[in-house]
Order: structure tokens, then C-alpha cells, then sequence
């Protein structure tokens, strides 16, 4: 019987490493200031621990770095082609597989061929990129999670999961407004939370019952279909490649951003059974991605990614990768710091509405804390609140759902005394959050406007 420790191991060691710049407070205020109180706008050099995504990030395996060794670069049929798209067919058995430079192309191209005025598309929670593709075509984009996802603190096993009936009204109402239904797995926006195989099975059936095709939005597969594994009645003895493909059978189609669970620095694709819609797909892809062989990769890029999906369902991986994103947020729970619970594949998220009482939805609180973060300790989080889903089509400004703050951890990346450290940092930043203020944007570009808007602090 082997004995179980405790401790949950990184399941590989380092074989090249790269330096870290260490910078002093003074240094980050001069920094930040520049950027316009705006951690986008921030020189990578100048962050200590990069938190603000996990896509693209990540470490690749020294087997990856081989396969890029076996990168064919013909402009048609390269046999690095044939091997991605085995691959992703192996896990997704898609009739169709449309390769892309990253998700929101494969998400651009989807709704262009099938958004516009007067539609609707339906999601669990849309990300930011998705959203944005939906509302660039005219469509409408409505989030249906389950009520429970809303509420921060509650527990629930499969918070990401869809509310079926309102899916079902939705369906009932405006059915035939409705060209796809979306379901994002892992919920993103919604805290990195799972969504239930039997919540996809009942997605499935009503979007088959109305004659509505149903699509995964599908970056974190590998995490989803683990707490699948670990928590879902039924699910636990069975291997996650073989939950996946199941997910997968569910549904008919799906978009990936390849940046994320398949452990790309770049990639993506789109996905889907149907001839006639695969065929306008890919003469809006050879417009501005490439040729159907290559979409926007390179052959190296395709080779790495083939390979990164066979590491991305090993079950050590998954193991160490869930335990190692919940050891940093159960210590932040344990020292008083509010979190999303349970905590998320991907991430940790902090409730910056509880944390910061005092500061007015419409002074972005999840901003205030972000820049807190990096002042204090050179951490560099993401604002999922306000700044982020704030502006509407109509041109009003409201309050998000939830204000959040996104600690996402790269894949393979930061070792356990990183994490430890990022533990130091939150606690001070939370201990001293009275002293916190709000901020007020003074540059707001037309769309997805976190990413380049420009703040001052209020004083
Ligand atoms: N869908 C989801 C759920 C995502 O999380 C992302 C990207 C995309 C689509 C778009 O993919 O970046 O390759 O174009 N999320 C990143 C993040 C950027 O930080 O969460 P992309």
C-alpha cells in the first residue's frame, strides 16, 4: 500500500531556467504610474510574479521543445499538420478541425459566419474576447450560469455549470434568433469553475431538442474534465482523455484557445461537424489567418501543441496542477483573505467587492486591489469587474456581477516558495485594505477597454 504524503509535488524538475529582475516598491511606483495605473500597460521586466494569465505562459516540456525540432513548414499538407490534427482528433473527434493563431480568431470567424443584428448567443459566462466577437457582429450575448455562480462564498461542486432552464426559455422565446449555443469549461469569467458532465448532457439534449447547435468553448478541457473525475458521481474511475471525449461527443463543435490547457505559447482552433458551415469557416479563415493546413501556426507551432495534448490529460499533471492553484487559495481563505469558493482550476480569484467595502463599484475596487498587489510586491493579477464588463452596447456604465481579481497561474511555471511568496503579499495588501482607494479611468477606448485604458487614483 503506498503511504500518502501530504505534500503535492511538482511532477517534474526544472531543466532550463530564466531569471526573475527584482525590483524595489519605489521602482513600481514610478512604473505604474506610467502605465496609466494599468497593469497591461506595465514592461513584463518590471513584474516580479506574472499572475495576469495563464494563456500562452506556461512551460514547455522538453519533449515539446523536440517536437518543434520536427516542424515541416510547406505551406499545404505539411506532415506536422497531419500529426495536430490527429491529435486533437484523438480528443475531439470533430469531422472538421480549422486551425488558428489563437481562440478569438476561431471565435471571430464562428460568429461571423453565424452572429449578427437580432441574434442571440447563449453562454454559461462569455469571456471577454467572446463577448466582444458576439457584440462586433450585432448579436446579443447573454450569460445563463446557474444562480449559485454568482455568489462568491457558496459552496457548489460545479459552479460553471449552465442553468438549464433558463437555457430552456431562452430556447422557447427567441429559439430561432439563436445560431449556437456557447458553453465556456472551465467557467473563466465565473471563477475558473467546472461545469458537470451531466450539466453538458443536459445542454446537449435541449440544444438537440430545438435544432440548435451546441458548442464548447473548450481552453481548459483537461482542468474541467478533472474535477469531473474527482468530483462527479460515477466519474471517478474512468481516464480524463476518455471524459473528455465524451464532453466532446456532446457537443457539435467547439473553439479552443490552444494558449491554455494544451500548453501553446500560441494556437488555437475551431472545431465542428457540419460540412456547409466548416466550408464558409475556412474562406473566412484563408482571408485572414491562411491556408486550412496552417490557419495562423507555424509547422513548429503545430507540432508543440500535438505533443502538449498528450501531457495536458495525464492524470500526475492534473493531480499536481488543481492541488497546487487550490494550496494557494485555501491559504489565502485560511488568513481571512475573501476568495471564489471552492477554488478554480486555473486560478484563484479574489472577491476585491468584500475585501473593499468602502470603495464604489463604478471606482473599481478590483483595480485598487490589482495595483495594491503590484506596489506592495510586484505581483501582477488581471480585474475581472467592472473595468472589464462595465461598458454596454447601449453606452451605459454598470456595475459587474462580481468584482474579482484574477491570481492565474501559468502552467508548469512557479514553484512552491513563488507561491508562498504571492501568500505574503495578499495577506499584507488584505491587512492594510481600509487604506485602500478607488480610481477613475481618464482614457477609455471603444471596445474591450480594460486592456488599454489609462486610470488616476482618487484621492
Ligand atoms: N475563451 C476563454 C474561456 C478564454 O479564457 C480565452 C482567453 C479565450 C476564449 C480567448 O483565447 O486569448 O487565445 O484568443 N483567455 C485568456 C485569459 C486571455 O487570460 O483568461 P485567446
Amino acid at each position: 500500500m503506498d503511504h500518502q504524503f501530504r505534500t503535492i509535488i511538482e511532477p517534474f524538475r526544472i531543466h532550463s531556467v530564466e531569471p526573475l529582475r527584482m525590483t524595489t516598491a519605489s521602482e513600481r511606483e514610478v512604473a505604474i504610474r506610467a502605465a496609466g495605473y494599468n497593469l497591461f500597460s506595465l514592461r513584463a521586466e518590471d513584474v516580479l510574479i506574472d499572475l495576469l494569465t495563464d494563456s500562452g505562459t506556461g512551460a514547455m516540456s522538453r519533449d515539446q521543445w523536440a517536437a518543434i525540432q520536427h516542424g515541416d513548414e510547406s505551406y499545404a499538407g505539411s506532415p506536422s499538420w497531419f500529426r495536430f490534427e490527429a491529435a486533437v482528433k484523438d480528443l475531439f473527434p470533430f469531422r472538421h478541425i480549422i486551425p488558428t493563431h489563437q481562440g478569438r480568431a476561431a471565435e471571430k470567424i464562428l460568429f461571423t459566419a453565424l452572429g449578427g443584428p437580432g441574434k442571440v448567443v447563449p453562454n454559461n459566462t462569455h469571456f471577454d474576447t467572446t463577448r466582444a466577437n458576439v457584440e462586433a457582429s450585432g448579436a446579443d450575448a447573454v450569460d445563463l450560469v446557474i444562480e449559485e455562480g454568482h455568489d462568491p462564498a457558496l459552496d457548489h461542486p460545479f459552479k460553471g455549470n449552465m442553468d438549464l432552464a433558463a437555457l430552456e426559455r431562452v430556447l422557447e422565446e427567441r429559439g430561432r434568433d439563436v445560431p449556437v449555443v456557447m458553453l465556456t469549461v472551465t467557467n473563466n469569467s465565473g471563477g475558473g469553475q467546472p461545469v458537470s458532465l451531466e450539466n453538458i448532457r443536459g445542454v446537449s439534449e435541449i440544444c438537440h431538442r430545438y435544432g440548435i447547435p451546441f458548442f464548447l468553448d473548450a481552453c481548459r478541457f483537461a482542468e474541467n474534465a478533472w474535477f469531473i473525475h474527482e468530483r462527479e458521481p460515477g466519474q471517478g474511475e474512468r481516464e480524463v482523455a476518455d471524459i473528455v471525449r465524451e464532453m466532446a461527443s456532446l457537443a457539435d463543435g467547439m473553439t479552443m484557445s490552444a494558449k491554455k490547457d494544451p500548453f501553446g505559447n500560441i494556437g488555437g482552433w475551431l472545431a465542428l461537424n457540419d460540412d456547409a458551415l466548416a466550408e464558409s469557416c475556412r474562406n473566412l479563415l484563408i482571408l485572414t489567418e491562411g491556408f486550412p493546413t496552417y490557419g495562423g501556426l507555424a509547422g513548429r507551432d503545430l507540432e508543440a501543441l500535438a505533443q502538449g495534448l498528450s501531457e495536458a490529460v495525464h492524470h500526475d499533471y492534473l493531480r499536481y496542477r488543481i492541488r497546487s492553484t487550490a494550496y494557494l487559495g485555501e491559504a489565502l481563505r485560511d488568513a481571512g483573505v475573501p476568495v471564489v469558493w471552492p477554488i478554480g482550476g486555473h486560478a484563484v480569484y479574489l472577491d476585491a467587492k468584500a475585501l473593499l467595502p468602502h470603495i464604489d463599484p463604478l471606482a473599481y475596487p478590483g483595480q485598487a486591489l490589482s495595483v495594491a498587489l503590484y506596489e506592495l510586491g510586484g505581483v501582477r493579477s488581471v480585474e475581472i469587474g467592472t473595468v472589464m464588463f462595465g461598458r454596454h452596447p447601449d453606452g451605459s456604465e454598470q456595475p459587474a456581477a462580481m468584482e474579482l481579481v484574477r491570481l492565474a497561474i501559468p502552467r508548469r511555471t512557479y514553484t512552491q516558495s513563488h507561491i508562498d511568496y504571492v501568500i505574503e503579499v495578499v495577506t499584507a495588501v488584505a491587512e492594510r485594505a481600509e487604506s485602500l482607494r478607488g480610481y477613475r479611468m481618464v482614457h477609455e477606448p471603444p471596445a474591450l477597454r480594460h486592456f488599454t485604458a489609462r486610470f488616476e487614483p482618487l484621492l
